[in-house]
């Protein structure tokens, strides 16, 4: 990657980089909307990720490329929005924006090139990488160092205020925290970021179903917005503060809708702690008890799944080496995660994707992987 993103680099702007960074995707283990409740979550980052190049420039022009998308755009010193196949720059140019609200020297001219070997709508957050790794990458170029914190909350400030989604802080927690063979806990009403080791002999595998819901984003906003009417009508800040006991003896002032939401949301809290507990005693029939269940919440109370998701889970969890499995992020389409023994291999992948074919005529696209590192500096010239 470093040797293909150098190349892309020079062949675009005929120079050498000065820095070159890498920020990881993540999967959502358990934990789904809580985030943006104050609730807590489990992520980890992964083993693919996005990798950006820059070197700085003095006559103002910000030069952008990417690997993926072709020609060369260029924006002055001015951050505006941009639309359809350069719509990609807004992540980072999000990442400026925020990074002048944390009171941070801001870049001036550059040239800049991205590079990924992260599925791009994968449901592994591309974005949160492509934040992080271009947040390292503006701040080297000014000479500055923050905490991981701060790197993490830039990033969240980008996609929140610059691009408009109202996410939490899970995808950048995990891109930023994120270890080698470890899972990311986020108490997200600090934020307290630790991490919880991922047992030996446990894989990820993600079944991507290509599908998206044309509405994802209004959809998330709405659940968020639900989520938000449900605390103000149980009497709390945010739904990590009402019990479980709250929330049955105040049921009856929501609506049907607001509640199943709710019950969502505190039930899943719960269960994320549940599966702390279940790791550090080496329960993994329990932990795949619990990730399974997750799903089917999402499935009946948030009613954030679809029938495609649900069918892979259906299958998967009949397959043997099997612990659980459930949708991986938003939803509203997007991928599946199993966590599996080292037992499942490719011939079962593939057994569940001809099944899903035979169901769906499609094929998911398999994304076999273990938790990587976190956000970092790769190379500095
Ligand atoms: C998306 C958001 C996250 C989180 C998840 C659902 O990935 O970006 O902040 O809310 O959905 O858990």
């Amino acid at each position: 990657m470093l040797e293909q993103l150098t190349q892309l680099f020079r062949d675009s702007y005929g120079r050498e980089p000065i820095a070159i960074t890498r920020a990881p995707g993540r999967v959502e283990f358990i934990g789904n909307h809580t985030d943006y409740n104050g609730g807590t979550v489990l992520g980890a980052a992964v083993d693919r990720g996005i990798w950006v190049a820059v070197a700085p420039r003095e006559d103002g022009r910000r030069r952008w490329r990417s690997g993926e998308t072709g020609a060369v755009i260029e924006t002055g010193a001015a951050l505006a929005k941009l639309e359809g196949s350069s719509s990609w720059t807004n992540y980072p140019q999000g990442v400026i924006s925020a990074m002048g609200e944390f009171g941070l020297t801001v870049p001036g001219g550059f040239d800049y090139a991205v590079h990924s070997d992260l599925p791009v709508g994968a449901g592994l957050s591309s974005s949160a990488a492509i934040e992080l790794a271009s947040a390292l990458a503006f701040l080297h170029l000014t000479g500055q160092e923050v905490d991981k914190e701060t790197l993490v909350k830039i990033g969240r400030k980008a996609e929140n205020d610059f691009v408009g989604v109202p996410c939490g802080i899970l995808d950048q927690g995990s891109s930023g925290f994120g270890e080698k063979d470890k899972l990311v806990f986020i108490d997200c009403r600090g934020p307290d970021f630790s991490t919880v080791p991922m047992p030996v002999d446990t894989h990820f595998w993600i079944f991507n179903t290509h599908t998206k819901h044309a509405l994802v984003d209004g959809l998330y906003s709405a659940r968020h917005a639900e989520c938000m009417a449900a605390a103000a009508d149980l009497g709390v800040n945010q739904l990590a503060d009402a019990s479980l006991e709250l929330f049955q003896s105040e049921v009856h002032q929501l609506s049907p809708t607001v509640a199943k939401r709710a019950r969502h949301i505190i039930e899943e809290i719960d269960r994320v702690g549940r599966t702390v507990k279940a790791l550090g005693e080496g329960d993994l029939d329990e932990v795949g008890t619990l990730l399974t269940a997750s799903h089917r919440s999402s499935q009946h109370a948030f009613e954030n799944s679809t029938p495609d998701l649900d069918s892979l889970v259906d299958t998967l969890i009949r397959v043997p080496n099997v612990y659980g499995a459930r949708l991986t992020g938003g939803g509203f389409g997007g991928a599946v995660m199993a966590l599996t023994h080292a037992g499942f291999g490719d011939a079962d992948a593939a057994e569940v994707s001809a099944t899903y074919n035979s169901q769906w005529g499609a094929t998911p696209q398999v994304i076999h992987m273990r938790a990587g590192e976190g956000a970092r500096v790769m190379w500095r010239g």
